[in-house]
């Protein structure tokens, strides 16, 4: 038994899914963000009863620590980050010790240039990690981050499968031409797709006018989940068989249920985690083990539903 910090328990074994060759004693994962860019924080979120964590995206040249901003939001939040801080070195000795410790950790990563993606691919996985996820999707770069493209797509993804045999999935934004991205990560050799990042979202002063945080950045949070669920939904009932990890509002074990209704293989939680983080990530685990518990069955029987339904 793996018993977490709540005092909940899962029996070792029990049939949460497989992502990314990751066994996982839960569906629930903690998306990549701020909150995931500190061992400390990352030891702790296991703790709550995290199935898998996926770190702050990873970049050898993150650029100057600049106008680095949230803004919380009636239906979610802005964020104007960018990449980890932290050195690769920094990064490969944390991962190693996760490895040691048989964690759970997918490291995000991103670089500027397939080429610079690959070496940092292939260092991280030297470190011990044993899936990746490829955080190439950041729209909170400098001019809005480059248009994503099925073309750039397939040579970041290219690149790092060339230099690395582990599990990686490509995280995605919806929205233009996702069908077509998502193909050509998977033609490229991805092993899954993580859907969605943020999305291009403007708050506004009424009383100024002034655009907040001086322009349009990452939008997450509940008001994002129905623009996910749907998304994900339409590819599964377009036929779209790869393993998907949801990501996109999910705030309590209900949205973890809808998540894997449509057709998502884990659900990653994140923003939601900026509020009381160990009881919101606690109460989501644990509310999701009670019910599924409760309905009886295991995560795959639920997996997919609604598209049967439909
Ligand atoms: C403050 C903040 C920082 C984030 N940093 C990253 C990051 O470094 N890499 C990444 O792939 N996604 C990052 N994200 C996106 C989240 O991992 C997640 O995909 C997105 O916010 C949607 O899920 P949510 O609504 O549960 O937050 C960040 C989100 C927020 C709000």
């Amino acid at each position: 038994m793996t018993v977490t910090e709540e005092g909940g328990s899962t029996p070792e074994g029990a049939d949460a899914g497989q992502v990314l060759g990751l066994r996982l004693t839960s569906p629930v994962v903690v998306g990549s963000g701020l909150l995931t860019d500190q061992e400390r924080n990352i030891r702790r979120l296991f703790e709550g009863g995290a199935g898998a964590v996926v770190t702050k995206t990873i970049h050898p040249n993150p650029g100057p620590s600049g106008n680095e901003r949230l803004l919380r939001l009636p239906t979610g939040m802005l964020n104007s980050t960018t990449y980890s801080r932290r050195s690769v070195d920094d990064w490969c000795a944390m991962l190693r010790r996760f490895s040691d410790d048989g964690l759970p950790v997918i490291a995000s990563v991103h670089a500027d240039s397939p080429a610079e993606l690959a070496d940092l691919a292939e260092r991280v996985t030297a470190s011990g990690s044993g899936a990746l996820e490829l955080g190439i999707s950041c729209l909170n770069e400098e001019g809005g981050g480059p248009e994503d493209t099925p073309e750039r797509v397939a040579a970041y993804t290219e690149a790092v499968r060339q230099r690395t045999s582990v599990p990686f999935s490509v995280k995605l934004a919806i929205g233009e031409r996702v069908r077509e991205r998502i193909d050509a990560a998977m033609a490229s050799g991805a092993d899954a797709i993580t859907l969605s990042d943020t999305i291009v979202g403007l708050a506004v002063d009424a009383d100024t006018g002034e655009v907040r945080l001086g322009g349009a950045f990452g939008y997450s949070g509940p008001g994002i989940k129905p623009l996910v669920l749907a998304e994900i939904f339409g590819l599964r009932r377009d036929g779209l068989t790869v393993p998907v990890m949801a990501s996109g509002g999910v705030e309590d074990a209900a949205d973890v249920a809808e998540y894997l209704s449509v057709g998502a293989d884990a659900v990653q939680v994140y923003t939601a985690l900026h509020r009381n983080m160990h009881a919101t990530l606690r109460g989501i685990r644990r509310g999701f083990d009670d019910w599924l518990a409760a309905r009886g069955g295991t995560v795959a029987d639920l997996v997919g539903r609604s598209v049967k339904r439909s």
